[in-house]
């Protein structure tokens, strides 16, 4: 019979009441460290005693506490979205059931006095049995909420024994859904606290702001004899219960996160403490911070790193937060847990909004109709309870806290409602979140994940959406489903953010990758997903749906969010510069503008621009700076503007381009003159014309001067992409039906049409009657030659195209590569705010984005020309019109296709490179509305005309 306590669907016991997270004075000693680790495959199997000194853990091993023991050699991770691993038998766990006992032997600091102390536990998943010197403690369960247990008298001086007995299920486990890997362990820091008689036990200070009168009210809540002083604010002991007001407060706001540093003190014990002054409301339907509309331009954050998983060490945190300061992210969703506590510190010193969510997701039962959900069932009343109180009470002190969650996909039910109630009572300072209460009948906000752009514009115009939620504000707790290559659209979601006043933006889902770092059988390092550990039962890449790699390298997508939200808006309208505020609060005076003039890619002028301070939401239209006159090249020119950061920040130093704009200020010019004058020659087997070779009888080119290449041939594929794969009515699914991955080119008939070769083909899957005519015209001049291709659709075609342009190959030897279009990174259709027109170096190896889960990557687009090189200067450039986008890897789109981890793709011999019309967009069909049908490519007539000029020089 399995331990009762690891069913029973109570929460723990044994430990004290929740309290707010706060370090004071007081004694401290971590007792993070290598900790002695034994793991049986059962509860039952678990040696008995392990709370005794005289137990001999001498074989055991080792284990870094925090950590999880999966990621330590000791079982394995395993990965599921909505399905519990385990049979939906609540509150039943499988006999086999890990069991991680832990136990470790401290002494006290030297200078640690006898008095009160408690032992404290931030994440132990899922259940903890605790001892401490063969006294037992109680039980914890609520795997990312902290535990604390009174251990003063049992203290010793010398050789203290702690030991932790950890299940992997209990009861709790069907509390803690989320999509994610299940890890297990003592996972967040252990401390021992002394607790001084007479100190601070628990506090909250409520620090409110008016924004008409621009006073401050304080309030500090806590037991009796407990005092708050503010030495800036000239308060001084400030006794608990009495309010205080002050005049000319410098709120606090995500953007401004002005931080009172005072201490909350008795004689005993003095709390360091840092107050945000705030207030946050609903009014006319909309939600606001100190008066004011904001917008959340966010993402759903878990907590994960790729070696140790939901150990997150403080570095990573940190650099979460600055990458998403640099990223022009304002928000976090804690999805779907509290976070560690250090984390929300780190949000009221940089400034985001945090929308702090409990650690409760029951999704596994939707697979039952949500039968016997826990969150409806009187037996898991406490514990859904006691999980809300304990994020309130450690929380309740952070001002970037500006929302609590109660949780997600929990389906709905009265232990939720009661959570609610509880909330508001509690802390009616801040407006409740959940998005499974669909009709707002206990939560404050209207919260919904994924809708598509045109639910969203309806909502926006109160035309959808349960009766209550009308008058709410409305927020996407989660959009822009960012696996893989994607999201597409986000530009359309800000739209209607801006359009419609109750619609305050969203949390894209979401922050991180959560791939594990392995190697493979050659010693290569990858990341893993589900699958990667044998699960039987797993959801594969579906937790590789970050906007930031596993490793923290930001994705495309990140890049994309910080343009599409800038929350600065450079346009030229009517020949003046227009600049637009989209801050919430703050005043653009933190800014520098200035201007850039470039030619072809290469800056000729520069200026500073004076913009004057901007209140937030203010526009200006300004003067266009002096500008030289355009070349007599006709040479395309851009002016460029850029809104940089004037002073260094926490998250970046001066000069951190904030946002920018671009404006064409010369025409386009016209295309090169044609490329003729070269006469066809012919051998038995060789058709030559300028420097082109092709083969008589297929009219293929063979080589371009002394480069041998394959191709260009037409080329409709592309190796799909998470997005492409989603949805009910998948891309890849129709493209794939229509043959589109084994299209067979048929030759029609080659034209010698005077100096010009004409190479007449008909493009076509397999036991289909729909295709393309791909026509493909050929002339030269001496040094370069021209290929126009024409396309055109026969019969009926069912579906898009994933591509419609040209692929061939070319030496591995041209290895660099230059191009004047957009960049510097990759772009789509509905994904292609980040790139600026420019001039771009890279290298074939660095054009290409790491998906873990290899798909599409790599596009660089409106491409005037390319030029690829290799080290010892021999090179082919390729001029096109319209502007072209092109790919360049070292494999095939196919061989891309098939890997199924980066440790697949093995560079081959020559460059395959893919010269293109266009691309079908990206969307978010992987969870969420796919392309939108403007980005959709649909077969049609098309030309492009590329001039492929070998000798590496510009235009002869
Ligand atoms: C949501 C869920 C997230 C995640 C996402 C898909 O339904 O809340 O946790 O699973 O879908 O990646």
């Amino acid at each position: 019979m399995p331990s009762s306590y690891v069913e029973d669907p109570a929460p723990g016991h044994g430990s004290s009441a929740p309290r707010a997270a706060f370090r004071s004075d007081a004694p401290a000693l971590s007792l993070n460290g290598e900790w002695r680790f034994l793991l049986s495959p059962t509860a039952e199997a678990a040696p008995e005693g392990i709370e005794q000194d005289d137990f001999d853990d001498r074989h055991w091993n080792g284990i870094p506490v925090p950590g999880h023991w999966q990621l330590n050699g000791h079982g394995s991770p395993a990965y599921t979205n909505v399905r519990y691993p385990f049979p939906v038998d609540p509150p039943h766990v499988p006999s086999d059931n890990p069991t991680g006992d832990h136990r470790l032997v401290f002494d006290l600091p030297d200078d640690w006095t006898d008095q009160p102390a408690v032992l404290r536990f931030d994440g132990i998943d899922s259940c903890g049995r605790v001892w401490l010197n063969g006294a037992e403690l109680g039980v914890t369960k609520g795997s990312r909420l902290p535990a604390e247990f009174d251990v003063g008298p049992l203290l010793r001086r010398r050789g203290n024994l702690l030991a932790v007995r950890v299940h992997q299920w209990s009861a709790g486990s069907y509390l803690e859904d989320q999509d994610m890997w299940w890890l297990s362990g003592i996972f967040r820091d252990v401390t021992l606290l002394a607790r001084p008689a007479g100190g601070v036990r628990d506090y909250a200070i409520h620090a409110g702001y008016d924004h008409l009168t621009a006073r401050g009210t304080l309030r500090l809540d806590a037991d009796s004899g407990v005092r708050l002083s503010v030495p800036e604010l000239a308060i001084t002991a400030l006794p608990a219960g009495q309010p205080a007001e002050v005049a000319d407060i410098q709120p606090w706001s995500a953007e401004e996160p002005r931080l009172y540093e005072g201490e909350v003190h008795t004689d005993t014990e003095r709390v360091p403490v840092r107050i945000g002054f705030r207030t946050v409301t609903v009014e006319d339907g909309q939600l606001k911070v100190n008066g004011r509309r904001i917008v959340f331009r966010g993402v759903n954050r878990h907590e994960f790193h790729p070696d140790s998983g939901r150990a997150v060490p403080r570095e990573s945190a940190v650099a979460d937060i600055e990458l998403m300061k640099r990223h022009n992210v304002n928000a976090v969703r804690t999805s779907h847990y509290p976070p560690d506590p250090a984390f929300l510190d780190l949000c009221d010193e940089y400034g985001l909004w945090v929308i702090d969510e409990n650690d409760l997701e029951t999704h596994g039962f939707s697979e039952l109709g949500w039968q016997g959900n826990p969150s409806d069932d009187p037996r898991w009343a406490d514990a859904c309870l006691d999980r809300m109180r304990r994020m309130v009470e450690r929380d309740k002190n952070h001002p970037s806290v500006v929302l609590w969650s109660l949780g997600n996909e929990a389906g709905t039910g009265r232990n939720l409602a009661a959570a609610a109630e509880w909330t508001h009572r509690r802390d009616p300072t801040r407006p409740l979140h959940y998005e499974g209460d669909s009709d707002c009948s206990y939560t404050d906000v209207y919260s919904r994940m994924y809708a598509d752009h045109d639910e969203v514009d309806r909502i926006g115009q109160g035309l959808a959406g349960p009766e209550r939620t009308r008058e709410l504000p409305f927020i996407l707790c989660e959009f822009g489903h960012a696996m893989g290559n994607g999201p597409g659209g986000l530009l359309e979601y800000r739209d209607l953010f801006e359009r419609h006043p109750r619609c305050q933006g969203g949390f894209v889902w979401e922050w991180l990758d959560h791939g594990l770092a392995r190697h493979d059988e050659k010693g290569r390092a990858h990341f893993a997903y589900g699958g990667d550990f044998g699960e039987p039962l797993h959801d594969g890449t579906f937790v590789i749906d970050g906007v930031v790699h596993p490793d923290r390298t930001p994705s495309p997508a990140l890049t994309e969010f910080a343009k599409v939200f800038e929350p600065v808006r450079i346009t030229v309208v009517d020949g003046a510069l227009r600049v637009t505020s989209h801050y919430d609060t703050a005043s653009t005076a933190h800014l520098d503008f200035s201007w850039t003039l470039e030619e072809e890619g290469i800056e000729i002028a520069y200026g500073a621009l004076t913009v004057p301070p901007l209140a937030a939401g203010a526009t200006i239209d300004l003067p266009l700076p002096e500008l030289p006159e355009p070349p007599a090249t006709g040479a395309e020119s851009w002016l460029t503007v850029r809104a940089a950061l004037a002073a260094d920040t926490s998250w970046a130093p001066a000069g951190h381009v904030v946002a920018w704009g671009q404006s064409p200020v010369a025409p386009k010019p016209h295309p090169a003159a044609p490329a003729t004058g070269s006469a066809l020659e012919m051998t038995d087997t060789e058709l030559r014309l300028g420097p082109g070779v092709f083969d008589r009888t297929t009219g293929q080119l063979t080589a371009l001067g002394a480069l041998m290449v394959e191709g260009p041939r037409l080329d409709l594929w592309r190796a799909p992409t998470d997005n492409d794969r989603g949805s009910a009515d998948p891309d890849e699914a129709r493209w794939r039906t229509a043959g589109l991955h084994r299209v067979q080119h048929r030759l029609v008939g080659v034209e010698l049409l005077g100096d010009a070769l004409v190479v007449r083909t008909r493009v076509a899957p397999a036991g289909h009657g729909f295709g393309l005519r791909a026509d493909y015209h050929w002339s030269a001049g001496p040094q370069r030659l021209r290929l126009r291709l024409d396309v055109e659709p026969e019969g009926t075609w069912p579906c898009t195209l994933p591509r419609l342009g040209l692929r061939m190959t070319v030496p591995g030897t041209l290895g660099g590569a230059e191009w004047f279009g957009r960049g510097p990174g990759e772009a789509y259709a509905d994904s292609r705010q980040a790139a600026r027109i420019g001039r771009f170096t890279s290298t074939v190896d660095a054009l290409q984005t790491p998906y873990v889960h290899p798909q599409e990557n790599g596009n660089r687009i409106d491409l005037r020309w390319l030029r690829l090189t290799s080290a010892d200067g021999a090179g082919l450039r390729v001029d096109g019109e319209p502007a072209f986008a092109f790919t360049a890897r070292r494999w095939t789109s196919e061989q891309l296709d098939a890997a199924t981890h980066t440790t697949g793709l093995e560079p081959g011999g020559t460059i395959v490179l893919n010269l293109d019309l266009a691309q079908n967009g990206l969307g978010s069909a992987s969870c969420g509305p796919g392309v939108l049908p403007r980005y959709r490519l649909h077969p049609d007539r098309a030309s492009l005309t590329l001039t492929f000029t070998p000798s590496g020089r510009a235009g002869d």
